[in-house]
């Protein structure tokens, strides 16, 4: 029988780290449920202890999603530790992933402790966890850069303690494939209850190998998990992206020999879901995910895929979830049809009265927009676009009038805790304008750090999808919004973003 590799999804957690991909509660939630679906392993849901919207996410989290594993990270303390055995209390498969720096420089620089010190507490907080939870994750931050005699010793203490996994990071992203996958293979040799534990990778795309890298793990270092995140969403440059190594390892098994429980048919409607959630659009030519992954636009190719769809293709698009049929419902589908499709799409409504709420909207939206692709379907039910009672914001009505040589100016009708309000203003260009007349009513101070518009389907006859990135008081949030007018649109990203920047937030930094 072929091994397993064991797939950890870090987007809600690594992945949300990123500036300005943080998610809400329940957007965590519909992001795990997608993953759920995917039929990933284990789900790292959060970091416990970081703030009361975390430890709620991992808690929500561990009370829903049945099949997956829910691992939450910790610090290596007793306290984290704590909170994250709290917060996975009602998990089917609960795991505490614990880590402490082990690398000289962070050692002295960022942690201020001596070697012996970080040994101590890093074997105390594994022998912490193991009486609260058995499922136990180590791992050893800046792992990469440290020496390896060092961790030779703290990792044979972490093991002997009862941690059954052993994650080693390329935090900073700094390793070559070849020498990473040595690094393991030579942990792995040196260690000497090494088989004790299973063997995670890590790694960080500073350098554009985070893909690269893990694989050198598993081929070379034998490591049988990998830490990943959907689209690659992570800090800086990001994380080892799931849809490449899984279909690297899938569509290569003849190289790797590996199984792995993961239904790709689902990994771009995770793709979409974690874009339109964060804001962070796909890269047109991103690889599985991407717009053009599977488009043959030079004459030789579409003839060659005609011919034989192996010439150019070594994945068959529909086997990640591109559909071939496109146009899925319009102006006369019945309310059946819809739910249908949103169960196909993986959506899941909580109630038939969500499913007759999203369906009002579809049938407004097809009312305006003859053809409704599944993108369409996608972002009426996001999260952002649903809208909540208890938000302070909604959109209500906007017109605006431009014309060349003159001024735009635009009126907006939107509610403020509860009242509807109305702002005018004049801008730019009738985006500006629209946003200035909320502005002009809200007086947020908060600046913009990113516009952006994504035709959802490709063409002019498209819904706009805006992305809107606001900073306030050292708070980044997205706001996201979608309608065929990309004024309207832009209004509601804003909204939304506003929506965000009303919530609290109290995060520690979770490499701190
Ligand atoms: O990159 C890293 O070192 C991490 C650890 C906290 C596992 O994300
Ligand atoms: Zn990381």
């Amino acid at each position: 029988m072929a091994d397993q590799l064991i797939i950890f999804d870090t987007t809600l957690r690594d992945g949300e780290q990123s500036p300005g991909a943080s998610m809400t509660r329940d957007e965590k939630l519909r992001i795990a449920r997608q993953l759920e679906r995917l039929k990933v392993d284990v789900i790292e849901a959060g970091f416990a202890a970081s703030s009361n919207g975390d430890f709620e996410a991992v808690q929500l989290i561990a009370n829903t999603i049945k099949d997956s594993t829910i691992c939450s990270l910790s610090r290596a303390n007793d306290r984290d530790i704590s909170r994250a055995a709290q917060a996975l209390k009602g998990a089917n498969r609960a795991r505490i992933h614990t880590f402490i720096a082990t690398s000289a420089l962070h050692m002295e620089k960022k942690l201020r402790m001596t070697p012996d010190q970080v040994f101590e507490q890093a074997r105390q907080s594994v022998r912490f966890a193991r009486n609260l939870v058995e499922d136990i994750e180590f791992s050893p931050e800046d792992g990469y850069r440290s020496d390896m005699d060092f961790l030779c010793r703290i990792l044979e203490a972490v093991i002997a303690e009862g941690a059954s996994t052993i994650n080693v990071p390329d935090t900073v992203g700094y390793a070559i494939p070849e020498l990473y996958g040595s690094f393991i293979k030579t942990l792995r040799e040196r260690i000497p209850n090494s088989d004790k534990a299973i063997w995670s990778v890590h790694c960080h795309n500073d350098l554009g190998m985070a893909v690269a890298n893990s694989l050198a793990g598993v081929k070379i270092g034998g490591a049988r998990q990998v830490e990943c995140t959907i689209n690659g969403l992570g800090e800086r440059a990001g994380n080892c992206s799931l849809e490449e190594i899984v279909m690297a390892v899938k569509t290569r098994k003849d190289y790797f020999g590996l199984e792995m429980a993961i239904d790709a048919r689902q990994i771009l409607a995770a793709s979409r879901m974690v874009s339109q959630t964060t804001g962070f659009v796909v890269q047109p030519n991103k690889a599985v995910v991407g717009a053009n992954a599977f488009a043959h636009a030079s004459g030789i190719h579409q003839d060659g895929v005609l011919k034989a769809r192996d010439t150019y293709e070594i994945m068959r698009a529909e086997d990640v979830g591109w559909s071939a049929n496109k146009i899925v419902l319009g102006k006369l589908s019945g309310r059946n049809a819809f739910k249908q499709r949103l169960q196909e799409l993986g959506v899941q409504m909580d109630s038939e009265a969500d499913v007759n709420t999203a369906f009002a909207r579809f049938k407004e939206l097809a009312d305006r927009k003859s053809d409704i692709f599944d993108e369409d379907i996608l972002a009426l039910v996001s999260e952002e676009n649903v809208g909540h009672d208890n938000e302070q914001f909604g959109f209500v009505s906007l017109s605006q009038h431009s014309e060349t040589g003159e001024r735009p100016h635009a009126t907006i009708v939107f509610t403020a805790a509860g009242h509807e309000v109305t702002g005018s203003s004049e801008g730019n260009g009738p985006v500006d304008a629209s946003l200035k007349a909320i502005e002009s009513h809200v007086k947020s101070g908060a600046e913009m750090v990113l516009y952006s518009v994504n035709a959802i389907s490709g063409s002019t006859e498209s819904q706009g999808e805006v992305t809107v990135r606001l900073q306030n008081s050292g708070r980044v949030v997205n706001g996201v919004g979608s309608d065929p007018d990309i004024v309207v649109a832009s209004a509601k990203a804003y909204l939304s973003a506003l929506n965000k920047l009303q919530s609290k937030a109290d995060r520690v930094a979770a490499q701190g």
